[in-house]
């Protein structure tokens, strides 16, 4: 059995350091229409013909909206600091616009306190993707009168339980809502126009600026940020066109946002790439956005590598790759977590998402998973790495608490550390789970080692009965 020293997992993370788990509500509530919850594009685009793997959506999911009480036992049985979790907008606010609902906000007052009440601390996202669909029908985020719906949406929470909130996340990773959503249109609302993405775009960054201003403005207590998707981007090989190709992508994936944020512009070059697509702005846009942050998340799951030659084969790597064909590649989290510390004023960071997606194997109620445990444990040494180069990092959230719907890949790809059984809505912690539960109680007695691979029963004899 092969052993994870815990000085490897992290003898430089402090008391201080944040363990946590991540979710988003669309992917695990289910109740599509309970309690007065109004349609969201991801409710709508799930029922387009191809556009969800399995066909499948989330009107079920993992029956999280019945089930919280339970899944927040399971996550305080973690022994994790925090839980990242999402409000769904049109269960608060069910058009976007006009009357609140009093049973969604419940819904998330009862959620917040209910951890708070188990120790935990409450990481807040406003905005995981699934916007009301009324907006949407007046253009959605390409349209900017959904900035100042996203502003009065963030204070209308603020002002109901910002109080006790750790943090609030404006928008989770503007690029997948953007690209995705509006210009490939693999993911909701399904749009192919590189001009509505760039515009959506803008519109993101400039709701999450100003909503920082009125959040602040009203004296919330929540610390402020935002969660972005970054990968570090490197040329397949030294040829200068492979090197150019990397400095355009790098540039679409992360100056894009990472330059607005912290130098209050939109890198040049991107700006001529787009041409007549770059997006429209108003005088004071740019100073909104650079609004200062308490913190900043990152998602992190692979390296990406850009060719001239078209779209890279992450098979061609030699690399492990994960159900999802993403390589796993740790070493590119130091990378990226030390280019941000260096290239840019960042406030303390997370990281807000990683894991992987990899093939469970269930046997006799026990769930198998060691490819994801040892993705996590060597995804923790790098963050410990870049700490070692002087990144200040607060935290590490492991995507996903549970097994979920996968967006446009439907319930084919399990993130979880927690297993879902979908028939049964049976939750089994998988070894991943009793793994991470393990090296949290490990760190908080100085222990010396973790095992890895320990059989569920086992493991959980040892938390439980240490
Ligand atoms: C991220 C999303 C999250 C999850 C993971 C796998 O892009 O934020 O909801 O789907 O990918």
């Amino acid at each position: 059995m092969k052993n994870y020293p815990v000085p490897i997992l992290g003898s430089n993370f402090p008391a201080s350091f944040v363990w946590g788990v991540a979710t988003s509500a669309f992917q695990i509530e289910g109740a599509a229409d309970a309690d007065g919850k109004g349609p969201s594009i991801w409710d709508d685009f799930c029922k387009q013909p191809g556009a969800i793997a399995d066909a499948s959506d989330g009107r079920i999911a993992c029956e999280h909206y019945q089930r919280w009480q339970s899944d927040l036992d399971l996550v305080a049985s973690l022994g994790v600091d925090a839980y990242r979790f999402s409000v769904s907008w049109p269960r608060v606010r069910p058009g976007g616009a006009g009357a609140w609902n009093e049973k969604g906000l419940d819904f998330y007052e009862r959620l917040v306190d209910g951890l708070l009440a188990r120790g935990i601390k409450p990481y807040l996202t406003l905005n995981h993707w699934d916007l009301p669909s009324e907006l949407q029908a007046k253009g959605g985020w390409a349209d900017r009168d959904t900035v100042h719906r996203f502003v009065e949406y963030a204070q209308g929470i603020d002002t109901r339980m910002g109080d006790r909130l750790a943090t609030i996340t404006t928008h989770n990773e503007p690029w997948v809502v953007s690209v995705l959503g509006y210009e490939t249109g693999i993911f909701a609302p399904g749009i192919k126009s590189r001009a509505a993405a760039m515009q959506a775009s803008h519109h993101l960054m400039l709701s999450h600026g100003l909503s920082l201003q009125a959040l602040r403005a009203q004296g919330s207590k929540a610390r402020l940020g935002i969660v972005l998707n970054l990968s570090p981007v490197q040329a397949a090989t030294e040829s200068a066109a492979d090197q150019a190709q990397a400095h355009l992508e790098d540039g679409k994936l992360l100056r894009w946002y990472m330059d607005p944020l912290f130098k209050g512009h939109y890198p040049e070059d991107i700006v001529a790439h787009l041409g007549a697509d770059a997006p429209t702005l108003h005088a004071g846009d740019l100073a909104a956005i650079r609004t200062p942050m308490d913190f900043m998340g990152v998602n992190y799951y692979s390296r990406s590598v850009a060719s001239a030659n078209g779209p890279w084969d992450a098979k061609q790597s030699g690399l492990p790759i994960t159900e999802m064909g993403w390589e796993v590649y740790p070493e590119g989290l130091t990378e990226l977590l030390v280019r941000m510390h260096t290239d840019y004023p960042v406030p303390p960071l997370y990281v807000t998402e990683n894991g992987g997606a990899f093939k469970d194997l269930v046997q006799n109620g026990v769930v198998h998973d060691a490819d994801r445990t040892d993705y996590i444990a060597r995804h923790i040494e790098a963050v410990a790495q870049a700490m070692r180069q002087g990144v200040r990092m607060e935290g590490y959230m492991v995507w996903s608490l549970l097994d979920n719907f996968e967006w446009a890949s439907g319930y084919e790809k399990r993130f979880g550390i927690v297993h879902v059984d979908y028939a049964t809505q049976k939750r089994t912690l998988k070894d991943s789970a009793v793994w991470f539960a393990a090296m949290l109680h490990a760190r908080k007695n100085k222990a010396t080692a973790v095992p890895q691979h320990t059989t569920t029963a086992a493991a959980q004899t040892a938390i439980e009965g240490a």
